[in-house]
């Protein structure tokens, strides 16, 4: 049980810096790092200071745990997290999420960049995830280190809550904003698909593909917390023309829908 100890010495760590228990964890993916400065009253730790915490290195991944509130509602949000495609094993993964939780935080909302499958969906727009399909390959090793801290090893079903769906998608009809819900596929990257594969994504029933959530978003679910995720439609995956998307790209449109995605964190958080 070295792992459980692991977490209680990172979340020790983090509680000396003064943060208080959060209530809501908040994953902010690729270009969507900014959400965290409307924190109030904020402490923010580098990665690099928690022992045990792994290292972020993908591109617009500051590495960093910014602990604040929004209203009263007291927050811990994720400035970064890291990749299967950095190398990374599903326990370094999920970690972090697991010290949130061990600092008390009962709802976990995870934002993402994801490459457009289905054909309705333009770049910006963003999908909430209702369901996805697991095409990462590292089950088994997430399973591993599930028994490795006593949680349930089986795959958690239905993991995102109906509640938090319909909030996301009122807010967006609320503010004027397409957003539609529907199935999140995961892939391990770390290059963007082939135009052979987004045909194949989209035939067996994907409507966006990333390289994320999975595996923070089930690991949640076996801490029993609540959980929305949010997409936003960074690149329109081509299936006809070769298209090529740059990581700087996925960035850009990120940045541009952030105001969408802060908008439904916001409620969501009060929520929370
Ligand atoms: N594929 C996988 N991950 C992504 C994409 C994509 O097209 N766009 C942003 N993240």
């Amino acid at each position: 049980m070295e792992r459980a100890r692991w977490i209680d010495e990172a979340a020790e760590r983090v509680r000396a810096a003064g943060t208080g228990a959060p209530r809501v964890c908040v994953i902010l993916g690729t270009g969507l790092g900014g959400f965290a400065r409307e924190l109030l009253d904020a402490v923010a730790v580098p990665y690099a200071a928690i022992p045990h915490f792994p290292r972020s290195t993908a591109l617009s991944h500051a590495g960093r745990l910014v602990c604040g509130r929004l209203g009263a509602v007291p927050v811990i949000a994720m400035e970064g997290r890291v990749h299967l495609y950095e190398g990374y094993e599903p326990a370094e993964i999920c970690f972090p999420l697991e010290v949130c939780a061990r600092l008390g935080a009962r709802t976990l909302v995870v934002t993402n960049a994801s490459g457009g499958l289905n054909p309705r969906l333009a770049s910006e727009e963003v999908l909430v995830v209702s369901g996805h399909i697991d095409l990462m390959g590292r089950r088994a090793r997430e399973a591993a280190m599930a028994a490795d801290t006593s949680l349930a090893t089986r795959s958690p079903t239905g993991c995102y809550d109906r509640q938090l769906i319909e909030l996301a998608l009122s807010v967006a009809r609320r503010e004027g904003f397409p957003a539609s819900e529907g199935t999140y596929v995961g892939m391990s990257g770390p290059n963007y698909e082939t135009r052979a594969e987004y045909r194949f994504l989209r035939r067996i029933g994907g409507d966006v593909v990333g390289m994320s959530t999975i595996p923070e978003v089930r690991t949640a679910r076996r801490l029993g917390l609540r959980c929305l995720a949010l997409s936003v439609v960074t690149n329109v995956a081509s299936t006809d023309v070769q298209v090529t998307t740059t990581p700087e790209d996925v960035v850009a449109a990120a940045n541009r829908a952030s105001m969408r995605i802060g908008s439904i964190l916001r409620a969501a958080i009060a929520d929370g």
